[in-house]
């Protein structure tokens, strides 16, 4: 049989194959539905993507070697800010490109770095008195409340009600609202009255970490537990054990259950 006819067999086979096997003629035709291609606009340039992919991994296909504008690529550094925009529809999106999928005729920019005004202070000076952030960022007060930056939230914080409690004095609630922030400037990107909100806040959380929440006993005596030398054997035996061994720990591990109590502890206590 020669190169030709062994082909044409082997094809016929397939065909035959899959006509008995609908299970791999799915998996097939997931893999070419997955595959498709839909046309984008990075930077104005027209590319062609396979769908479902993020729009990080998307320039990336495209052939765009990211050196800015990408890090975590889990949506908790908010290195990779975007903005975009579909054909017919006036209004600017924004997105983390490690997050965002692509859509047909998205037209694309990254903006991974955001010009904004970051006040200079001495932390350890710095006191809990509102007026003191006032100072460094008064123009908090230009705030117009048209609610843009809260719109453009990729992390869905209430940010102008964060500003408004900052602008209010209550440093407290600005960094709860805020807890969540991953400083990606998008909020920034939208402001009408030029606030760089997340600087602002983060001097909030800053303030309340540090300041105003009241120091954790049960923190200070682990530190003083360790300082004694409490877990010096524990932490040998992991340094003299194999990355076997290491890695089967890591992975039996026992996790706090996201919904434990006050009053949760583990079962081995020997660390504690
Ligand atoms: S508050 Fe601003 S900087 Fe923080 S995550 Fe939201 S948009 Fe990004
Ligand atoms: S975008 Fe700026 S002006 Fe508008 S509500 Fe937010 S902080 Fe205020
Ligand atoms: S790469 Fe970190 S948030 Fe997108």
């Amino acid at each position: 049989m020669n190169t030709k006819q062994t082909k044409k067999k082997s094809a016929a086979t397939a065909v035959k194959h899959r006509a008995k096997n609908p299970a791999a003629t799915a998996v097939k035709e997931k893999r070419q539905i997955a595959a498709r291609l839909i046309p984008i606009y990075i930077m104005g340039k027209r590319y062609e993507v396979p769908e479902g992919l993020t729009i990080m991994k998307a320039m990336e296909y495209a052939g765009y070697i990211l050196i800015r504008g990408c890090g975590c690529r889990g949506g908790t550094c908010g290195a990779c800010g975007t903005v975009y925009r579909k054909p017919g529809d006036y209004k600017l999106q924004v997105a983390l490109a490690c997050q965002k999928t692509v859509e047909p005729d998205m037209y694309i920019a990254q903006i991974p770095f955001f010009p904004a005004n970051r006040a200079l202070y001495d932390f350890a000076v710095l006191t809990a008195a509102p007026e003191e952030v006032f100072k460094l960022y008064p123009e908090m007060f230009r705030c117009v409340a048209c609610n843009s930056c809260t719109k453009a939230c990729p992390q869905g914080i209430e940010v102008m009600d964060a500003i408004s409690a900052l602008k209010q004095g209550n440093i407290s609630e600005a960094a709860q609202l805020s807890f969540d922030c991953i400083q990606c400037g998008l909020c920034t990107s939208r402001c009408f009255g030029e606030l760089a909100q997340y600087h602002m806040l983060q001097l909030a959380r800053r303030i309340y970490g540090a300041k105003i929440v009241p120091r954790a006993e049960h923190l200070a005596e682990m530190v003083k537990a360790v300082n004694e030398g409490r877990y010096d054997r524990f932490l040998d035996e992991l340094k003299q054990a194999k990355e076997d061994e290491l890695k089967k720990l890591y992975q039996e591990r026992e996790v706090e259950p996201m919904a434990a109590g006050e009053d949760w502890k583990p079962k081995d206590t020997r660390y504690l």
